[in-house]
This record gives C-alpha cells, sequence and structure tokens, in this order.
C-alpha cells in the first residue's frame, strides 16, 4: 500500500510556547521537488522536526507551516523561486510536539543544464534575536490583515509599511539578520 503523504493537515493542532533556538553552527537543509515534496532532509531538520525521516521524506513542506505564518509570507517565496531568483526570509516553524523554531531561511531553485527548474533547496540558520522580535509583530499584523482581508489586504500592508520604513523587503530581512532595526 502507498504510503500516505504527511501534510498540514496532520501537524499536530495542540500548540505549545515550548520554543527550540537553534545553535549558533547548525544548518537545516530540505530540498523538494517542484511542488514543495520534501525529498530531502539532513540530520538536524528531522531531529528538530519531531518527526521520523520516512515521515518526512515524501511529506509536504507545508507539514511544519506554522498557523502563526502569514500566507504573503510564502507567496512571496514561491513567487521568487518560480522566477528563478532566490528568496531570504524569517520563519516560524512547527514541531510534531506542537512546539516551534524560528529560522532564517534561504531558499534557491535547482536547475538543470538548460535552465528548467527540476526542484528546491533550503538551508537554515539561527536567527537573530532583533529579528525575530521585530517579525514576529509584523507578522501579526500581517495575519490580522489576512483574516480580515484575505492576502490581497497584507500585501497592501506589507507594501505600504516598506515605503514608510524606506526600505526594500530584502533590505529589511538582511538589516534585521545583522541585528539592525528597521
Ligand atoms: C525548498 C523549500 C523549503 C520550504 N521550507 C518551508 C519551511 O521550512 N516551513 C514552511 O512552513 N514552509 C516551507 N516551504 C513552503 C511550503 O512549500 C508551503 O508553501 C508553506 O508551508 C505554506 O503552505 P500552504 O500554502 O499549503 O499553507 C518551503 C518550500 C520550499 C520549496
Amino acid at each position: 500500500m502507498p504510503r500516505k503523504r504527511l501534510n498540514k493537515n496532520d501537524a499536530p493542532k495542540q500548540l505549545t510556547d515550548n520554543e527550540i533556538r537553534l545553535g549558533e553552527s547548525d544548518f537545516i537543509v530540505s530540498k523538494t521537488d517542484t511542488r514543495g515534496i520534501i525529498t530531502y532532509a539532513n540530520r538536524i531538520f528531522v531531529e528538530i522536526s519531531g518527526y521520523r525521516k520516512e515521515e518526512i521524506i515524501g511529506a509536504n513542506h507545508n507539514l511544519i507551516r506554522h498557523p502563526d505564518m502569514p500566507r504573503i509570507a510564502f507567496k512571496l517565496a514561491w513567487d521568487a523561486i518560480q522566477a528563478k531568483k532566490e528568496f531570504f526570509g524569517f520563519v516560524k516553524n512547527l514541531r510534531a510536539d506542537g512546539g516551534y523554531y524560528w529560522v532564517f531561511a534561504y531558499i534557491t531553485p535547482d536547475l538543470d543544464p538548460s535552465g528548467k527548474i527540476i526542484g528546491y533547496t533550503s538551508f537554515r540558520r539561527r536567527p537573530s534575536e532583533v529579528a525575530v522580535a521585530e517579525v514576529s509583530e509584523l507578522y501579526k499584523l500581517l495575519r490580522f490583515e489576512e483574516q480580515r482581508g484575505g492576502m490581497q489586504a497584507s500585501q497592501k500592508f506589507l507594501e505600504s509599511f516598506l515605503e514608510r520604513e524606506e526600505t526594500t523587503y530584502e533590505k529589511l530581512i538582511h538589516d534585521l539578520q545583522l541585528g539592525e532595526i528597521a
């Protein structure tokens, strides 16, 4: 019988405040196919997720999607990587036990010699504390906008936020990781 492909519906419904902090030299790596189905996960990814390796490989990456994440964050990521660009962002991820961990994520498309996208690779490191504090607040506001007016509302909110701060999404992310408050 084919194995069940885990996805966000299999994620724990009971959330906890139990946060795991990545170590200074920790690197979480995963690879997916073009639809976001996990094809590779390194040891630390498996350990921190709380799932077994056999459950992770073949799962949809949204298995670890945390409900505090605004949808717009994933739209920005997918828009960039499908356009063959790199993406950087801060992500709160959900563990199998209902706890969470924050990462500073980098996602890049994997291209074949003809330039066709054949999958994606992501590397994640420990985010700066400033970034987690600032982005948690920003994501709360974006989630609020999404509940009110969908992703159009959160996109508009983000655009005006960036305009007010006289920055771009990319610059904001890098400044935050360097510990510089926008
Ligand atoms: C290489 C790669 C890595 C990803 N890593 C994560 C991740 O760590 N956490 C996450 O929630 N989504 C990650 N995603 C995005 C998911 O595919 C998905 O878009 C997201 O979880 C939102 O899912 P939903 O739109 O089904 O709610 C990744 C996607 C790719 C291509």
